[in-house]
């Protein structure tokens, strides 16, 4: 059952997203995106004033509605000019969707990106992609966040060829997948999205504190506000409901960078996790029908591009500084459910996802394991 209140609706909502900045920003951005967009709605706008005999000054209105409408789904924008020459990122899923944006922009900004991918025969196309574009430095590795062992021989590839870890950005995910388990029988959603992550990330924390800062930054969701911790049923063998389990998987996000923060305390590491918006991508593959086109299309006017859809990525690997509640949403801090800022709640969470992905703490995680 999702849980509803006023947390859940207040955590809908960002209070923050209305400010100056907010209307003053980005323009140059969104035009770039939106041309297309903008140029066939205020056609229509155009025609259908014209057909009802409307005043230019009305059409005019109601084509500048149409920009404001649509500039208020782009969300906020990320304007930093930031460079990240010399510092090496750590991209999940970036094959497609907000993660090949996001590796597109991190790669124009000078840094070296290896991207994480379970297809890394697309990987490699994308990277050669991005390559010829940006004329970057970018490394195609295979991670199946779905198989244990695939993120340890990950981690370990990494260990031995890489020295330093900048910033990792927790990004794959899979949404609304049917009953499905993966390689080491936990269900699909809470698999991937949070406890291939949570082994993945304390697999690298030791390249990861150095003497220069470090970021990690989880993709959770708005979702999240709909979800609770199963942790007497984590692989939901008793029941399983699709849509509950992702929002489930996207709150474990939350808290599990909220326990990050408990436990890198004092360290030169900021955590953070984001809801990227609404964003068009291959995510609901599971629940939308390809040969839908025009409900597909019509829906795409209500959500964010990709270049709309990292803003906030890029602002918590920009320009953000850690704070409560480690959630951010269209490039400012935002409110989490009670859940999600529940400290006993993540320190439980921690020790079941440690017990369930056989994290041993005194092997895997020593800096030592740097060369291992
Ligand atoms: N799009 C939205 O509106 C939205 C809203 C809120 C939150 N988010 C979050 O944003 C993140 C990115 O989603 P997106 O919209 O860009 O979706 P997407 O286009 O479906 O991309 C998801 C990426 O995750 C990868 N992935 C899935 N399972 C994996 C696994 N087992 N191992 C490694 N990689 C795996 C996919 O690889 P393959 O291509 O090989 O499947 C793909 O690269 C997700 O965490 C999602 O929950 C998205």
């Amino acid at each position: 059952m999702i849980p509803l209140g006023l947390d859940n609706l207040a955590a809908a909502v960002n209070p923050k997203w209305v400010t100056a900045r907010y209307f003053t920003e980005g323009w140059g951005t969104f035009f770039k995106e939106e041309l297309y967009t903008l140029a066939i709605l205020n056609l229509l706008v155009g025609l259908v004033g014209f057909v009802l005999g409307h005043s230019i000054t009305c059409t005019a209105l109601h084509m500048a509605v149409v920009v404001v409408a649509r500039r208020v789904m782009a969300g906020g924008f990320c304007c930093s000019s930031k460079k990240l020459d010399g510092q090496t990122i750590v991209v999940t899923g970036c094959n497609v969707g907000i993660g090949r944006a996001t590796v597109r922009d991190l790669s124009l900004r000078g840094a070296r990106v290896v991207m994480a991918c379970r297809d890394t025969h697309m990987a490699d196309k994308v990277a050669a992609e991005i390559r010829r574009e940006t004329g970057g430095d970018l490394v195609a590795m295979k991670l199946d966040l779905a198989s244990l062992a695939s993120v340890r021989s990950f981690a370990a590839e990494l260990r031995a060829n890489i020295g330093e870890i900048h910033m990792l950005i927790n990004n794959a995910g899979v949404m609304f997948c049917p009953y499905k388990k993966t390689e080491d029988g936990f269900e699909m959603q809470m698999g991937t999205n949070h406890l291939g992550h949570f082994l993945l990330t304390n697999l690298l924390l030791p390249l990861m504190t150095h003497s220069q800062p470090a970021r990690i930054i989880n993709v959770s969701s708005l979702g999240h506000a709909g979800g609770i911790i199963p942790l007497e049923d984590m692989n939901y063998e008793k029941s399983y409901n699709k849509y509950e389990a992702y929002f489930n998987s996207k709150l474990a996000n939350i808290l599990f960078t909220r326990q990050l923060a408990k436990k890198l305390k004092g360290s030169n590491i900021q955590v953070f996790s984001l809801h990227p918006g609404s964003v068009q991508s291959n995510l609901s593959r599971h629940i939308v029908n390809k040969g839908n086109l025009p409900t597909g299309r019509l829906s795409a006017l209500l959500m964010k591009t990709t270049v709309e859809g990292i803003q906030t990525t890029l602002y918590c690997a920009l320009e953000a500084q850690q704070q409560e509640p480690y959630y951010y949403s269209d490039c400012n801090i935002a409110f989490t459910i009670k859940a999600a800022r529940d400290d006993a709640l993540a320190e439980r969470l921690w020790l079941v996802s440690e017990e369930m992905v056989g994290l041993s703490k005194t092997s895997e995680l020593s800096p030592d394991s740097k060369t291992q």
